[in-house]
């Protein structure tokens, strides 16, 4: 790397042009009962790399953002369920199709009735990993990419 010489101008590198924008997000969600603004891109982003290390530590085994693992892809997930959902579902989905929230019991049945394990991590994790992986589902959606994983 040669940054010694003084030619002006010519070697500044462009900034590399921030992919993600607001404007490629595919639907502004109709927001569920929570917050009007789910995440901006880039918002949080303590919150997308607390919640990257959740998911790739509890998470990751079965799940993965854009394909079907052992569960179901979960890109675009904050905008299929409320917040309120995600958080009751991670920590106890079978309590929930138990008392047989459609939606739940539905999934349930879809993926063999196979029981997803309930995870004691409070509600900020859970919104730190719904963080993530919406950070990750604007990504693709807007590169149209697959597994990009930009940094
Ligand atoms: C042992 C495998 C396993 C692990 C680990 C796991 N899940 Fe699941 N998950 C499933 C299965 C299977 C389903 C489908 C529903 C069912 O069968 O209960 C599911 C469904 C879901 C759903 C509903 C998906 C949708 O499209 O509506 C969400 C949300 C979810 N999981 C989040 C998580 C999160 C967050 C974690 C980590 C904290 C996690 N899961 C860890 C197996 C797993």
């Amino acid at each position: 790397m040669v940054f010694g010489l003084s030619v002006s101008g010519l070697l500044e590198p462009e900034p590399a042009p921030v992919k993600v924008t607001l404007a490629s997000k595919p639907d502004e969600p109709a927001t569920g009962p929570a917050s009007p603004h789910q995440l901006p891109a880039g918002a949080d982003a303590e919150a997308v790399a607390a919640g990257d290390a959740l998911f790739k530590a509890n998470c990751a085994q079965c799940h993965a953002i854009n394909e079907v693992v052992v569960g179901p892809a979960l890109a675009g997930l904050s905008r299929r369920r409320p917040i309120s959902w995600i958080t009751a579902w991670v920590k106890n989905s079978s309590k929930m199709v138990a008392h047989g929230d459609e939606y739940a019991v539905k999934i349930f049945n879809q993926y063999q009735k196979q029981q997803m394990p309930s995870f004691q991590l409070s509600d900020q994790e859970i919104k730190a990993i719904v963080a993530y992986i919406e950070s990750r589902s604007y990504q693709v959606s807007a590169s149209g990419a697959t597994g990009v994983a930009a940094l």
